[in-house]
């Protein structure tokens, strides 16, 4: 409301209609929202706003999946385009709401949805239309993002560095959605569906979180050359589709290790464009709103001439690619008996299941030293299985942290 007001002769001039917010759904009619006084009314029935006569286009702010659901459906039934910043709801029923568009032949936009003020769904869904995307790399949770770089430049706990997030207002009292990986899968899924032009659900997703990282781990990572951050993978395998969330150990000189504090980047992997990065502020009340007024400006438009924007069309199910097959380098902690013999015996094992080492480093000496084994791309079940391999081996006392590696092409 506060940027239709602020830029409200700008947002005419590039709507070419001037927009009026007549209804405001909210759950608690009590509270004060600070608004400047306006033209709208507030009620607690959304479904009324979907339904009334003087609302032409629906904005859906309000999370997570139902209600919103039925509501986007009831506005495209009634004719009415719909704009939403909901990526739970577009992750797990984004197919069947994009084929109800398809079908009313209105606009159903989602900017706000990933990246927040970060334009990228629509470079993805029309800049790059007639490129062929191989792979998409996203840091797309502030929270974690914050965390972690707090934990590398400051060299806080995990529990620290989340604290001071949540003081500052980037984490939530309960900050297992972002900590855990399920925002970020969400947004994974909805990233693979429009760069693969497929129906991908949160639940294809694989995820995992940035609990298990310690204070240790990033400075491993640092004497190594890489910086621990919590990727969004995306990719296309021979036919198949691979969405993953997990922490990545990233070189310091790829762009996303520059991404710091709460910032979001998406680095995309085109087989034409060659790579692309897009960087910007991934939530947030004025960037979200920024994003969802483009979109709501764009179906203004629309509207008004009668025509609609590029659609997703119908996303259809593909093989999802298993994170067993995936592809990927490793970093691993082991620790072993001091004695000699052991270094042959634990590079047999990695050898026995067909994953080649890169690197090895020795961190410590005598008993209680650890080796730092990076590996060559491998299949994540050889490595599962090597990991397995090497707890029972007699001279391997632990194994340690297990990380993935970006590499440039797993
Ligand atoms: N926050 C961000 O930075 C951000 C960024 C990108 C996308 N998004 C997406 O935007 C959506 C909203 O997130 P948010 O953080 O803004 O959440 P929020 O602060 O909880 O806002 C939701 C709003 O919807 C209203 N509402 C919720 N359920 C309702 C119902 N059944 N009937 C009527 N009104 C209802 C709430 O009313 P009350 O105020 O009365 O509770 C509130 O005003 C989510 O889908 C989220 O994923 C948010």
């Amino acid at each position: 409301m506060r940027l239709i007001a602020d830029n409200g002769d700008v947002v005419a001039a590039r709507a070419g209609v001037r927009l009026e917010v007549t209804r405001i759904a909210v759950r608690d009619l009590a509270r004060d929202r600070g608004l400047p006084a306006g033209t709208w009314t507030f009620t607690d029935d959304a479904a009324s706003v979907v339904a009334a006569e003087d609302v032409d286009l629906v904005v859906e702010v309000m999370g997570p999946i139902e209600p919103a659901g039925e509501l986007i459906l009831d506005s495209l039934r009634r004719g009415k385009p719909v704009v939403t910043a909901n990526k739970a709801l577009l992750a797990a029923k984004g197919a069947a709401l994009f084929a109800a568009a398809e079908d009313a032949g209105l606009d159903l936009l989602f900017e706000a949805a990933v990246g927040g003020g970060i334009p990228l769904i629509r470079p993805l869904r029309e800049s790059l239309a007639g490129d062929r995307i191989g792979r998409a790399l996203g840091i797309v949770n502030g929270t974690t993002n914050y965390i972690l770089t707090r934990m590398t430049e400051a060299g806080s706990t995990f529990a620290d560095a989340l604290a001071e997030a949540q003081a500052l207002g980037f984490a939530e009292a309960d900050p297992t959605a972002d900590v855990e990986g399920f925002d970020a899968a969400a947004k994974a899924a909805i990233i693979a569906s429009i760069a693969f032009g497929a129906d991908v659900r949160d639940a294809d997703v694989h995820r995992e979180g940035i609990t298990g990282i310690s204070a240790a781990d990033i400075s491993s990572a640092d004497e190594l050359g890489y910086i621990v951050k919590l990727l969004a993978i995306v990719e296309e395998r021979e036919g198949r589709i691979g969405a993953r969330v997990h922490p990545t150990m990233v070189p310091v000189h790829h762009p996303l290790a520059s991404v710091r504090e709460s910032f979001n980047a998406i680095f995309i992997e085109g087989e034409a464009t060659g790579e692309v990065m897009l960087y910007g502020r991934g939530a947030g009340g004025f960037p979200t709103a920024s994003a969802v007024l483009g979109d709501v400006i764009d179906a203004a438009k629309n509207l008004r001439s009668g025509s609609r924007g590029a659609t997703i069309g119908t996303l259809t199910r593909r093989e999802i690619l298993p994170i067993d097959d995936v592809r990927s380098r490793y970093y691993l902690e082991v620790e072993a008996a001091d004695r000699p013999g052991v270094l042959a015996a634990v590079a047999d094992t990695f050898g026995r299941h067909g994953v080649s080492i890169e690197s090895m480093a020795q961190r410590g000496i005598g008993e209680g030293a650890r080796l730092i084994f990076v590996t060559h791309a491998a299949r994540e079940a050889d490595l599962r299985a090597t990991v397995e391999d090497l707890r029972s081996t007699e001279v391997v006392q632990r194994v340690g942290s297990v990380i993935r590696v970006l590499g440039a092409d797993a």
